[in-house]
């Protein structure tokens, strides 16, 4: 290769690695597993290591992902939260305690092998024994404040018994949810037509960073911690100790770690996890060994991104071949096209494998996957099952690319792919398979909640011709239901009331209901609480929709799309014909008051009042309280310790409140 080609291979790499992070960290959606990402990166840097002049500064290997969102306050680690250096094999771990053996000129160091958790990284902050503060990792120095949300975990004590401990404390910790609730979460969202999540960490990635604690205290979040941050004054010596004081001060430690003098012992208690782990709450995806001497992790420092004193030794994900004998589409409820390979069943990490996600057409032919192929593949967080590459030796000389087809399996008709997606969609509105997720949507919980309209229901209502569009399911009689399967009388009239008693839902479900793409339940009450009345958003222009707090020039658009079609504003008035609500009765009341139309955020600590209790105060005054900063905020209430939202505020001009202040705009108006 010329040394133009490897600059060119290498740009690439580091373009494919930043956009991998980017759905990792940011969006909580990987499109490849762990061990196809840690491929790349040693891929990008090999060439590295080979052509340390073609390296620029800001190379993903070696700085650390970033998670940071918009809506939360950043807060900056008193030390920072590095990453660390992972090998999958085993003469690179002794070569890593070689290295330590050199440093220090002697043989018998101490280790800690403890497991390697896949979780979501944090660091929780302890003031004189007080539970503070929970931090993300964020770009490593500065992370997102997550607190409010920790503080729905069970079994995290917010405050340390007895009355040893550093005056401030900063401890590392992976977030993560167990199978049975990410099952149960699954479950819940596959009965209501939601997408899934791949696995137990993207789940966790997204509900932690839900703005809602409420919604977070539904989904069982749960703690384990392995690390020491900043600690003043000093008060370990060794590794071990601090994981014993975490026994006593009641905090969730590892569920073991072992001292292991000398590299044989180190790599017996690697084995011996490998054996463990899959007893344990959380997914491990290796162990991690560190030194114990918490002197000697100082002398050992670390480089930009990790210490030198620990190592991730990876388990290698357990993969299996099988062959692909099909490959079909599944259409979603806004007819998007995810192709899926039917796969001959084998074992896997324990349960038998018959599908994998081939994700979208990109995907597909970057892999080349085709029917017929003997394909490898491999667990993603010991979950869904992914398609890691073909055995290309194993494919036979008639096999042919599949051919992404160009009509939808469902109705037949053209499909499409909308500029800037990677989807490809099905643009049949009436699509049998669409009507049935739309319906499955609009029937669940975090919709119109219609208790008796499950899968199976919606599902022969619409095979039957019973049901094609939402408003249908107004005019269904007990008499229509008692021919559907296993539906006698109680049953037909207990959906028939279901259905009926929905027509008063709040306004907010109702939107979210609709479907309408990018419009989630937070956008839902968004709308709702501005606007009160589902015309006015109808009839709303897109910069009316975008004066909207929480509202960005995506939804604003897909809104205004939705209704600027005339199928869609039929289905609205159909909706009203039957009686459906359109309008919120009590939020008209509540929004009058003192503080009507304008627009708070909070940040930091106030003197008296709690942040519940100001925005109880606000919302009673008829205000709104939003999470994040911009030119539509009206006042951002700021106490002790304000970070980046207070510095946002000054920066766009905002009226900035301290308790006081707001206790007088009250009392003014
Ligand atoms: S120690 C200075 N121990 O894995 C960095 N990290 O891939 C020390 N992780 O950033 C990290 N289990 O978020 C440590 N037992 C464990 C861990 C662990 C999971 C995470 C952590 C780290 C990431 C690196």
């Amino acid at each position: 290769m010329s040394s133009r080609e490897i600059e060119k291979t290498m740009e690439k790499l580091r373009a494919e690695i930043r956009r991998h992070d980017d759905l990792y960290f940011r969006k909580a959606e990987p499109e490849i597993t762990d061990p196809e990402y840690d491929r790349l990166k040693r891929e990008l840097a090999d060439l590295e290591a080979r052509y340390p002049e073609l390296v620029p500064d800001d190379t993903p290997t070696r700085r650390v992902g970033d998670d940071r969102l918009e809506a939360f306050e950043t807060y900056r680690h008193r030390q920072p939260m590095q990453s660390l250096d992972n090998t999958y094999s085993e003469e690179e771990l002794r070569e890593f305690y070689r290295r330590l053996v050199r440093l220090f000129g002697r043989e018998d160091l101490a280790f800690v092998v403890e497991p390697k958790i896949d979780g979501v990284a944090v660091s929780l902050t302890f003031e004189r024994g007080r539970f503070v503060r929970a931090v993300t990792r964020g770009n490593g120095i500065e992370g997102d404040d997550i607190t409010r949300n920790v503080k729905t975990i069970h079994g995290l004590p917010h405050r340390l018994p007895g009355g040893r401990f550093p005056e401030i404390i900063e401890i590392r910790g992976e977030i993560f949810i167990g199978n049975d609730e990410f099952e149960r979460i699954n479950r819940e969202r596959e009965e209501q037509g939601l997408a899934l999540y791949a696995n137990p960490r993207n789940l966790t990635a997204g509900t932690v960073k839900l703005l809602d604690p409420k919604e977070v205290g539904r989904r069982r979040l749960r703690i384990v911690l392995h690390g020491l941050g900043y600690c003043e004054p000093r008060f370990f010596e060794r590794l071990s100790d601090f994981h014993e004081t975490l026994a006593g001060w009641k905090l969730p430690g590892v569920d073991r770690y072992k001292v292991a003098n000398g590299i044989d012992e180190v790599w017996a208690a690697v084995e011996e996890l490998d054996q463990l782990r899959h007893g344990f709450a959380y997914a491990t995806d290796g162990a991690v060994v560190k030194l114990d001497s918490l002197s000697r992790q100082e002398e050992a420092g670390s480089t930009a991104k990790a210490p030198r004193w620990a190592i991730a030794y990876k388990f290698s994900a357990e993969q299996a071949e099988t062959v692909v004998e099909g490959i079909f589409l599944q259409v979603g409820r806004t007819g998007t096209l995810t192709p899926v390979a039917a796969l001959r069943p084998v074992k896997l990490a324990g349960t038998t494998v018959s599908r994998a996600t081939l994700h979208n057409r990109d995907e597909i032919q970057r892999k080349d996957v085709r029917v017929g192929d003997t394909v490898v593949v491999e667990k993603a967080g010991d979950i869904i099952p992914a398609v890691v590459e073909v055995v290309l030796e194993k494919r036979s000389d008639k096999s042919r690319p599949w051919p992404f087809p160009g009509h939808c399996p469902e109705c037949e008709s053209e499909v499409i792919r909308l500029p800037g997606e990677v989807a490809i969609r099905c643009p049949n509105l009436s699509c049998p398979a669409q009507v049935r997720r739309r319906l499955r949507h609009y029937a669940s919980r975090q919709c119109m909640d219609i208790e008796g309209l499950g899968e199976a229901v919606v599902d022969q209502l619409v095979e039957r011709g019973l049901v094609e569009r939402i408003p249908d399911l107004y005019d269904l009689t007990r008499e229509q239901l008692m021919t559907l399967d296993k539906f006698a009388e109680k049953a037909s009239e207990n959906l028939v009331r279901a259905i009926e008693e929905s027509k008063g839902r709040e306004l907010w479900r109702l939107i979210h209901g609709l479907g309408i793409q990018h419009i989630g339940a937070t956008a839902s009450r968004d709308l709702a609480a501005s606007f009160n009345d589902l015309d006015r958003i109808a009839n709303a222009s897109e910069e009316e929709l975008l004066a909207v707090e929480g509202i960005g020039e995506i939804t604003a658009r897909s809104i205004a799309a939705y209704f600027s079609e005339k199928q869609n504003r039929e289905l609205v008035e159909a909706l009203r014909e039957r009686g459906v609500h359109t309008r919120d009765a009590v939020a008209a009341e509540k929004r009058d008051g003192p503080l009507s139309g304008k627009t708070f955020v909070l940040t930091g600590t106030l003197p008296s009042l709690t942040r519940q209790e100001a925005s109880d105060t606000i919302e009673a005054a008829g205000g709104r309280v939003t999470g994040s900063v911009s030119k539509k905020t009206d006042y951002v209430l700021a106490g002790e310790e304000a970070g980046s939202k207070l510095d946002k505020a000054r920066k766009l001009g905002v009226a900035i409140l301290d308790e006081k202040g707001f206790r007088e705009l009250l009392g003014r108006t």
